[in-house]
């Protein structure tokens, strides 16, 4: 089907500002606005008895994981091991009887990720594919699917998929929780609630990006780029580092702002921009002390928070992004849209070819 990009400029800004409405398609197909549940489309797993989850992806669709990950473990209290699919195929790990394993792929078509659901199935793991091409390879040989339904993504730098994925996996946990009986129905609403919320507070994040656009100027100058935040902020980090690498060819790194101090703060002096996630939950103080000393070495911050959280930092930063104030659980959700904004702007102002980066593929399906 031919896609054209409206009046945008390329495929991912159009991408880009069509997650409020692909992020709301994805949750109607598990969410019933009437009574307010979350129904996941019908899988043949029972998913009271999975004892344990393993995630395995490549890339973007490997961040969605990562950010999974810690949902099912704070929420559904399941412990979950994740791997990059080239590593996983090959590592042979033991998989546990009783497991679920889940592949996650925009294009279901990654020959990693394709070979180690495969290695999965015949290991005797329940399998999921979370795929975003619903006629795919891993759609049709997975035990279940769960289909994003971000529509056709054109742009290689993935966006709407992610974010898609995001939606989708916070869906599946909640069920997985109830299911286990790992979260109570006050819990439960309080949860789905602020899901609900993502496709609005998606587009008020949208509004900001005049905002993001300024910034950009200052970070095409920068020759390195660090990306940090804690807890679910920490997939976020790593995305916003790959995007920027992908797509403006600045060297960038994603850092959980804990591990800072263990090695990339000697890379800290006036010349790097860190770009800070920091959500206002139970570690913003933490990510702020870290902050901090990135400011003590000279370091250029860029601060991503609320309201509150920009209130606690005022002008010290070299740039603020305020987003809406949102429940902690959907932060990572909404933190991804400014790291692509940004990363955007910052690929536009070097003049590189945005929605076909040099070296890459929109789908890797040779080794
Ligand atoms: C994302 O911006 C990338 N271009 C890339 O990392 C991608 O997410 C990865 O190749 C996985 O692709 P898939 O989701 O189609 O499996």
């Amino acid at each position: 089907a031919m896609v054209g990009k409206g009046n945008h400029r390329h495929y991912m800004l159009k991408e880009i500002f069509e997650q409020p409405a692909v992020i709301g398609e994805t949750l109607r197909s598990m969410w019933n606005p009437a009574s307010g549940i979350i129904e996941l489309p019908p899988v043949d797993i029972d998913l009271a008895a999975v004892s344990r989850v393993t995630i395995v992806a490549c890339g973007t669709s490997f961040l969605s994981g990562m950010v999974a990950k810690y949902w099912f473990e704070r929420v559904a209290r399941i412990p979950v091991d994740i791997d990059i699919a080239s590593e996983f195929r090959y590592r042979d790990s033991p998989l546990e009887k009783g497991g679920l394993s889940i592949f996650i792929s925009q294009s279901g078509e990654t020959i990693d990720t394709l070979a180690a659901l495969r290695h999965a199935k015949a290991a005797g793991q329940k399998t999921i594919a979370i795929v975003n091409v619903p006629e795919s390879t891993m759609a049709r040989e997975a035990d279940g699917v769960l289909p994003t339904l971000a529509g056709p993504e054109i742009g290689v730098a993935s966006t709407k998929a992610f974010t898609c994925q995001l939606v989708l996996l916070a869906c599946l946990v909640i069920a997985t929780a109830r299911a286990r009986g790992a979260i109570d129905g006050a819990a439960e609403a309080r949860l789905s609630n602020a899901i609900a919320e993502v496709p609005s507070r998606a587009a008020e994040v949208l509004n900001g990006d005049e905002g993001i656009q300024a910034l950009a100027a200052q970070v095409a100058e920068a020759r390195d780029v660090l990306y940090i935040g804690r807890n679910t902020g920490y997939p976020i980090a790593l995305e916003g580092a790959l995007k920027l690498k992908e797509i403006s060819y600045i060297h960038a790194e994603g850092y959980a702002a804990g591990e800072l101090k263990h090695g990339p703060i000697a890379l800290i002096d006036e010349t790097v921009p860190v770009i800070v996630i920091a959500p206002s939950d139970d570690l913003f103080e933490k990510t702020f002390s870290n902050m901090q000393e990135v400011m003590a070495r000279g370091g250029k911050v860029i601060f991503l928070s609320d309201e509150k959280g920009c209130a606690h930092i005022g002008d010290a930063a070299w740039g603020t992004i305020a987003l809406p104030a949102v429940h902690p659980f959907v932060a990572p959700i909404l933190y991804a849209i400014p790291v692509q904004l940004l990363a955007y702007h910052v690929a536009v102002l070097k003049g590189t070819d945005v929605d076909q980066p040099r070296n890459l593929a929109k789908s890797v399906t040779v080794e």
